[in-house]
């Protein structure tokens, strides 16, 4: 197996649309970064009592506009790094804007992975990729393929089931089920399940799997805190149902449902960040894995 190099298969017709670079993209990566960055640290401990050596070769997989891959990893110099997202304009913003001499950036379709399976990475990272595929249990299961052996697999995810605000907020409440609606792409419903999927779904076992459960919050938090918030966990919801009603062949109940969401979502915002004493909070899932197969009796313990 070869380290950290991959051929790629470049989509020629790739369904997920990534919003435009924004703002918003660092902004995630600064709010999750403690929670992240307390992942590859376990990673690097669970590494370095095995015999794989730094510099790690890093995948981090679904890395969008590439600002959270450099927050990460970037000019780190224990890890040598490949991002990868499925579409051109990812890939050549991240190069453009946050590069770093550790990291490149490639393009690549990740469903298409028969590629890649001649590859293998010391840690595979992927946050935000499970909500955006079709079929997330056969993506994990080659995700793993990925993970070399002794290798570290670390997944962050959404997931709305424990959401909670108050007082009640019908229109993000229509949001939030809206986003449980959307098959996939917008679907956030794959957190619940990482620790049970990565305990009992691979395939060699993992030889630990943990998971770090971490609650946000707006308690008081500040105006640009909560919009900083609003940005990860809401503003994005309804961008699948949006994408749908600008199609040209896109149906007059499609056409409904996204202006009455686009309306609800406005609504919902300007409440969110007038109103100091609205609690929202949300719980965000980051599954740990090592593969170790050959980890005899020091793993054990
Ligand atoms: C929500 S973004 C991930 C955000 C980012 N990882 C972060 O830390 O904020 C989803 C990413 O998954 C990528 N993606 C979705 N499906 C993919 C696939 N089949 N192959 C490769 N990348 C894919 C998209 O290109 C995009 O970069």
């Amino acid at each position: 197996m070869t380290r950290g190099q991959i051929n790629l298969i470049v989509p020629q017709q790739f369904s997920y649309t990534p919003p435009e670079p924004d703002e918003r993209q660092p902004r995630i990566a600064d709010l999750l970064a403690v929670q992240d960055m307390s992942g590859i640290e376990k990673g690097l401990d669970w590494l370095d009592e095995t015999d794989a050596g730094q510099p790690y070769q890093v995948l981090d997989i679904g890395c969008e506009y590439g600002a959270g891959t450099q927050r990460r990893f970037g000019g780190d110099g224990r890890f040598q790094v490949t991002g990868l997202a499925a579409g051109d304009d990812e890939s050549e913003y991240a190069t453009n804007h946050h590069a770093s001499p550790n990291t490149t950036y490639r393009v690549g379709d990740f469903e298409e992975f028969d590629s890649l399976s001649a590859t293998s990475f010391d840690i595979v990272f992927a946050a935000g990729l499970f909500s955006k595929v079709a079929d997330p249990d056969t993506i994990l299961e080659r995700v793993w393929d990925l993970v070399a052996d002794p290798g570290v697999l670390l997944i962050r995810e959404f997931e709305d089931s424990q959401h909670l605000h108050y007082p009640d907020n019908e229109d993000l409440n229509v949001a939030i089920v809206a986003t449980g609606n959307t098959p996939y792409k917008s679907s956030r419903q794959y957190g619940r399940k990482l620790y049970t999927r990565m305990s009992n779904h691979l395939d060699p076992t993992p030889e630990r799997v943990e998971l770090d459960l971490q609650t946000y919050h707006t308690a008081g938090k500040s105006r640009e805190e909560r919009k900083q918030y609003w940005d990860v966990f809401h503003a994005n919801r309804i961008q699948t149902v949006l994408e749908r009603a600008e199609r040209d062949n896109a149906s007059d109940s499609t056409l409904e449902m996204a202006d009455y969401l686009e309306r609800a979502m406005a609504r919902a915002k300007e409440e969110f960040l007038t109103d100091d004493e609205f609690l929202d909070a949300v719980t965000v899932p980051l599954g740990a894995a090592l593969k170790h197969s050959n980890s005899g009796t020091d793993a054990d313990q």
